[in-house]
């Protein structure tokens, strides 16, 4: 029998909504075709799909991080405004592709007005110049009599967008990025972003590019540019045919949260840096099927990439006291939780848990312990996406579990992730103050089979199974199934 103890009152953080975020790329059918398509009947006056509207809703996004990715590198914003028939259709060297500039700043921060949703710009340090980064910030949030405000006014914005979110750059130590950088080239590049872009709007929140968060790379650039940065930015993209070293990868996650964590402490504590500066996961997924530009990134997700994605997200949380905001890449179509085609749209399997994570995990990480059976992975069993051993990580819990409570410790939400392929865990769930709960309601993501997946035939091979539990006081005993994530919200 496995068992999780909670305690309400032994909180280690305060979760972010911003770490249920998205991202959008001019990437095959991310943008067209996917969040936006003029002239569809399933699209409203603006151009942006309805249906995909109201699937993204569903998700409760609260940010959004936009151009790119690698797209950015290369990407001249000023091409993307004014009238649509004169912006210039460019040669799009990151993805091979012709970029039309339909959708630019304008239609972007529509959509994020429409949607409700914070934006976050990332800006081009490749083939991008300093000028052209601070004048951006300047079009988006200038207030004065200026040329790039009243470009903006003309194009029918009178008010400042006011975009909070600035990133410094994408990938810029990778060989497949424009403009590829050393450590100490990007150090010394971007501080002078940092800078001009700070001097004209003082109250933007800067994102640091980083990498995986343990890497030499990343050491450099915490300590270059740790007096500028608000965020520093890591990405992961993990994923394996073998069910295992597709779960158990998520724990990288972990891995990388604590180092890199530890690094940002080092150098503020050296630099006696006062202001806080938190990481931004602004890319990470499953992805390792579907990896060349001319496949258009269109991955098909099954039960197993749901239960990893689930775990990345139980990680976040974990570490709610460091990551205050994360980006699944990408929203629709690439890499995605909606999958659209020009008649409609299906849900991917990974789109049930971001949906639950966001409308039912409360605000307050709560510490928990668990005791349970350990999975291990052996070296020859792993198969996996990149360099980095997840073997080395083990052994591994094979409940993956997070408790969170509302701010008064009234409401419970538990998060458990069962990456048993064949046992399920009857577990003992013990409760500091028992007494307090008394109804609860259960939300499960599974499905006969880890490689089940949905599709425009099939749209519900895997979906959300919700029932009530009847609780009697005191402590529960609860069952969770072998290869399933279940949530509990308990009050
Ligand atoms: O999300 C797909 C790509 O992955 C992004 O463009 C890039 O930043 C990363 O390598």
């Amino acid at each position: 029998m496995a068992l999780i103890k909670i305690d309400a009152a032994r909180r280690i953080g305060s979760v972010d909504k911003n770490i249920y975020g998205g991202f959008v790329e001019h990437l095959g059918r991310c943008i067209y075709g996917g969040i936006y398509e003029e002239g569809s009947p399933l699209s409203d006056e603006h151009g942006f799909r309805k249906d995909v509207m109201e699937a993204v809703q569903a998700l409760h996004l609260p940010i959004l991080r936009w151009p790119g990715g690698n797209f950015v590198s290369g990407y001249h914003w000023t091409d993307g405004i004014g009238p649509v028939d004169r912006r210039p259709r460019q040669l799009e060297l990151a993805w091979h592709s012709v970029e039309s500039n339909r959708f630019g700043t304008d239609e972007f921060m529509r959509y994020c007005e429409v949607m409700n949703i914070e934006p976050y710009i990332c800006v081009n340090m490749g083939t991008g110049t300093m000028d052209e980064a601070r004048s951006w910030v300047e079009y988006c949030n200038g207030t004065g009599d200026t040329y790039w405000a009243n470009l903006r006014r003309q194009n029918g914005h009178p008010e400042p967008y006011n975009v909070k979110y600035w990133g410094l750059g994408n990938e810029m130590y990778g060989s497949w990025q424009i403009g590829r950088l050393s450590a100490e080239d990007y150090v010394k590049k971007a501080r002078e972003f940092a800078k001009v872009m700070k001097w004209t709007d003082p109250s933007i929140q800067l994102v640091g590019c980083g990498e995986t968060g343990w890497t030499e790379w990343d050491q450099t650039v915490i300590a270059g540019l740790a007096p500028l940065i608000d965020y520093y930015s890591l990405h992961l993209y993990t994923g394996s045919d073998d069910y295992y070293s597709n779960v158990l990868a998520p724990a990288l996650v972990d891995f990388a949260l604590e180092s890199c964590r530890a690094t940002i402490d080092r150098v503020r504590f050296n630099q006696q840096i006062s202001h806080p500066i938190h990481i931004a996961y602004d890319e990470w997924n499953v992805w390792f099927r579907q990896r060349s530009a001319e496949s258009a990134l269109e991955e098909r997700y099954n039960l197993a990439d749901a239960l990893a994605v689930s775990s990345y997200l139980n990680s976040f949380v974990r570490h709610s006291d460091t990551v205050k905001m994360a980006n699944l890449a990408q929203l629709v179509n690439v890499i995605a939780p909606i999958f659209t085609s020009k008649e409609g749209l299906f849900l991917q399997t990974i789109y049930h848990p971001l949906r639950l994570y966001a409308e039912q995990m409360q605000e307050v990480t709560l510490d928990v312990h668990v005791d349970c059976k350990q999975l291990t992975l052996t070296a020859d069993q792993e198969r996996s996406r990149g360099s980095n051993s997840i073997a080395a990580l083990g052994p591994f819990k094979a409940l993956d579990v997070t408790v969170t409570s509302d701010p008064d410790g009234h409401e419970l939400a538990i998060a458990v992730v069962n990456r048993d392929l064949e046992q399920d865990h009857t577990t003992t769930i013990q409760f500091a103050d028992p007494a307090t709960i008394t109804r609860g309601q259960v939300y499960e993501v599974n499905a006969t089979d880890p490689s089940s997946t949905n599709s425009f035939e099939q749209p519900d091979a895997v979906i959300v199974q919700e029932r009530q539990l009847e609780l009697e006081g005191g402590n529960l005993t609860y069952t969770f199934p072998a290869h399933s994530l279940t949530i509990l919200r308990l009050h």
